[in-house]
């Protein structure tokens, strides 16, 4: 009883100590560093070519005879044949690309976690997916928008109860010291101010619940070893190679570049739908310059990032180099079976000798990541295979899977 008493005395102190602002503040949308206007007709031309691409992928893979259940989304991405389904993409909705990009489980704070059965205002994030799906998000108030609109109830009231939610919500900045703790400064995340990006800055970092997963992610190929032999493969030849299957937003892609000293050739397979959402995140934080896109016509060179669109990988597979590292998270449980296939066998063509495939899964109501895992089993030699902490490391998302080539 009396330890209680103690016990919520310690926690109603250091609510106090965080809601007061002198260890926490928030960085919000509107402390946003927004992109130079004139950066923005190059990026709406990428956006619109992803647009392209999108509506294009069915007649595409119709006419190369391609396998429909492969190369067209599938599973629960499969409603995204639809016309209407591309998003309205304008200068503030790239500026603000984080806040509708709904990867990871984050919402930003605006809605709650979606892999939190019953925590996301539901109606809220429709209303705006609606809105921006049909164009109706236009003008400088996206911010003002997402502020007023999206905040649920629970938050809404006042900074000082935002910055308790944030703080007491997984004691961010505690989870936060205790994941970096044994972590070299270079391998801890840094977001920077743009592209949408808010939370609460801890030790001048932004921090919110994606920093957490992904800098648990960093840990993960941390504690494995293969950022040393990313580290390796640089001090060799000058640079390593770097897949990612499903990137999203491409906040992750973009944080490991950032710790090798951009010595990391970044690849990205998605949807081209969702390489939009990549190319405005990348835009807003490296500069649309860093960005490639291979269209059918089109293969880039010497880009930090090239995108490659789902259905041409067979057009491009000779281009693309061998990787010393090969990423997916919380994808493969979300494409269909033969896509599943169809990636680790590219994956084991493409992994370099001493290179890895990390594979996380995450607990989420759709998961079949176990299947995932015995396919990759069959075609993949499993390394390593760690639940939440890999070598005394802690992260926060599991399991974490390494496979390497039987080659
Ligand atoms: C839950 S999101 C994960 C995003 C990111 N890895 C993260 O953890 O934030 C799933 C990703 O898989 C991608 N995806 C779905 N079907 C795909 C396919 N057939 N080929 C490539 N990517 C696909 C989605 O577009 C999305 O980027």
């Amino acid at each position: 009883m009396k330890a209680l008493r103690l016990l919520r005395a310690v926690r109603a102190a250091v609510s106090r100590r965080l809601s007061n602002g002198s260890t926490a503040r928030l960085h919000l949308l509107g402390d946003n560093e927004d992109l130079d206007p004139r950066d923005y007709p190059a990026i709406q031309t990428l956006i619109q070519q992803t647009r392209e691409l999108h509506l294009a992928a069915p007649d595409y893979v119709a006419r190369h005879g391609l396998d429909p259940d492969v190369f067209l989304p599938r599973n629960i991405w499969q409603h995204l044949h639809a016309e209407s389904g591309f998003a309205h993409w304008s200068y503030d909705l790239v500026n603000y690309s984080r806040a509708v990009s709904p990867f990871s489980g984050f919402h930003l704070l605006l809605w709650g976690r979606q892999d939190i059965p019953g925590d996301i205002d539901e109606q809220g994030a429709q209303e705006l997916y609606a809105d921006l799906f049909a164009g109706r998000i236009k003008g400088l108030d996206v911010a003002k928008r997402l502020d007023g609109m999206g905040i649920p109830a629970k938050i809404r009231a006042s900074q000082r109860s935002l910055v308790r939610f944030y703080s007491a919500r997984k004691n961010m900045a505690r989870t936060y010291d205790h994941l970096v703790a044994r972590i070299p400064y270079r391998f801890r995340l840094d977001v920077p101010k743009r592209g949408g990006e808010i939370g609460i800055v801890h030790k001048g970092r932004i921090i919110n619940p994606d920093v957490l997963i992904y800098q648990g992610r960093v840990n993960a190929l941390y504690g494995s070893g293969a950022l040393d032999s990313l580290d390796r493969a640089i001090s060799q030849r000058g640079y390593a190679n770097y897949l990612e299957i499903g990137p999203g937003n491409c906040a992750f892609a973009r944080a490991l570049r950032q710790m090798f000293n951009a010595r990391l050739n970044i690849y990205l397979v998605d949807l081209p739908f969702v390489i939009a959402n990549g190319i405005a995140y990348l835009s807003c934080a490296d500069g649309v310059d860093a960005i490639g896109l291979a269209t059918p016509q089109y293969w880039p060179v010497s880009k930090a990032y090239t995108f490659v669109p789902n259905y041409l990988l067979p057009l491009y597979a000779d281009d693309m180099p061998k990787f010393d590292l090969v990423h997916n998270a919380l994808s493969f449980n979300e494409m269909s079976a033969s896509q599943v296939v169809y990636y680790l066998a590219f994956v084991d063509e493409h992994l370099a000798s001493d290179g890895a495939l990390h594979l996380v899964g995450g607990e989420k109501y759709l998961e079949y990541h176990e299947d995932a895992l015995a396919l990759a089993k069959q075609r993949l030699r499993l390394r390593q295979s760690y639940k939440l902490k890999v070598r005394e490391i802690p992260t926060l998302d599991s399991p974490h899977n390494f496979f390497g080539t039987t080659r």
